[in-house]
């Protein structure tokens, strides 16, 4: 507590950024530190789960005493620990949770365990004052794909989710066969600016009628053929044509089915989240389809959108409010459902 406000201390370690915050009452940044692995992960093309152990393990006590400073606050001063518990990368996650064990150990604050999409839907409090459940959420990012009914601060109901790659993963990927680098999703998103969507066609997998759940490896494939197809009859590939092609088939389904859950749910907000809602395509077909059905959209800046422990600190502060408190065994859950 400082100046009657409740501090948070988050700690997020659940994928390839070790991230620590600290927050004022929920929604104000104190500080935001992220310490990015992308450079050491570039080089093999993806996240490599022991490499990324290691390097939280030698990263998060820095990148806590880096949060309490810029913050200018002390650990006396805080009021929780808030931590992601899953889901993510089991190893990852561990160094974390241990982390904000410990401290929660040594100081006697209580511990909060925090889900990280509830985390990534939280970032958008963060950023709209006036923000408030409920509302439709569509969480995209490398892990997850979640159309997502968000009744409370704390309570929520999984519309539809992927059932084999998430959004993000399908960038990589497709970015990968493009010959682009790692990660994917902004680098497509870049290149897919000047190409043309109609030049190479992709198909929507819509999945069955009514269905709010995805799929997205057959595009993968989709891509993969195409470009081994042209380089057997020796054509040159235009890269910025397939990329645009790719993404018009993954974001026309992802929007379609958005905006038809917020109108069959009666929702007149719709709130964005995770990595992929940092895509500039994404943003400008949901600001279009909102617009022509009276929805209002909310998504986070970019900074907020990829992994960072500010949302964290904000998820668990509301966690807090309700009452909600972890002990000692809180574990590490690499698929904790929502
Ligand atoms: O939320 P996040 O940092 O981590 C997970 O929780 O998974 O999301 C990372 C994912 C990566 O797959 C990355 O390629 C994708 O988000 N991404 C983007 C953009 N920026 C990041 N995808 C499309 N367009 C972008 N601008
Ligand atoms: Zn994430």
């Amino acid at each position: 507590m400082r100046n009657g406000k409740l501090l948070t201390l988050a700690i997020e370690s659940s994928c390839d950024e070790t991230a620590a915050a600290v927050m004022e009452e929920g929604r104000s940044v104190l500080s935001n530190i992220i310490s990015s692995q992308i450079d050491i992960h570039k080089q093999f093309g993806g996240v490599v789960p022991e490499i990324a152990s290691r390097h939280h393990l030698t990263n998060v006590n820095t990148v806590v005493d880096r949060a309490l400073e810029e913050a200018g606050a002390a650990m006396d001063d805080v009021d929780m620990i808030g931590v992601t518990c899953g889901p993510g990368l089991v190893g990852a996650l561990l160094i974390g949770l241990a982390t904000a064990k410990a401290y929660a150990l040594a100081t006697g604050k209580p511990l909060i365990g925090v889900h990280h999409i509830h985390g990534h839907i939280c970032a958008n409090y963060i950023e709209h004052g006036e923000l408030e459940p409920p509302f439709t959420a569509l969480v995209v990012s490398g892990g997850h794909t979640n159309i997502v009914e968000v009744t409370g601060y704390n309570e929520c109901r999984v519309l539809g989710g992927t059932r084999d790659d998430a959004a993000g993963e399908a960038y990589d990927k497709v970015a990968r066969v493009l010959g682009l680098g790692y990660p994917g999703g902004p680098l497509i998103d870049r290149i897919a600016a000047d190409g043309d969507p109609a030049a190479v066609e992709f198909k929507r997998v819509f999945l069955e009628k009514g269905s709010f759940d995805f799929s997205f490896s057959g595009i993968k494939t989709g891509v993969l053929n195409y470009v081994n197809s042209e380089k057997q009859a020796g054509r040159e590939i235009n890269v910025a044509d397939v990329a645009a092609g790719f993404q018009a088939a993954v974001l026309d389904v992802i929007v379609a089915k958005t905006l038809k859950a917020a109108t069959d749910m009666g929702k007149d907000r719709i709130v964005m989240a995770g990595g992929v809602a940092a895509n500039s395509r994404l943003r400008a077909m949901m600001e279009e389809g909102c617009a022509e059905r009276g929805l209002k959209l909310y998504y986070p800046s970019p900074v907020l959108c990829t992994d960072n422990a500010a949302m964290i600190g904000c998820a668990a502060y509301y966690r807090y409010m309700a009452g909600d408190r972890d002990d000692l065994s809180l574990d590490a859950i690499p698929n904790l459902e929502l």
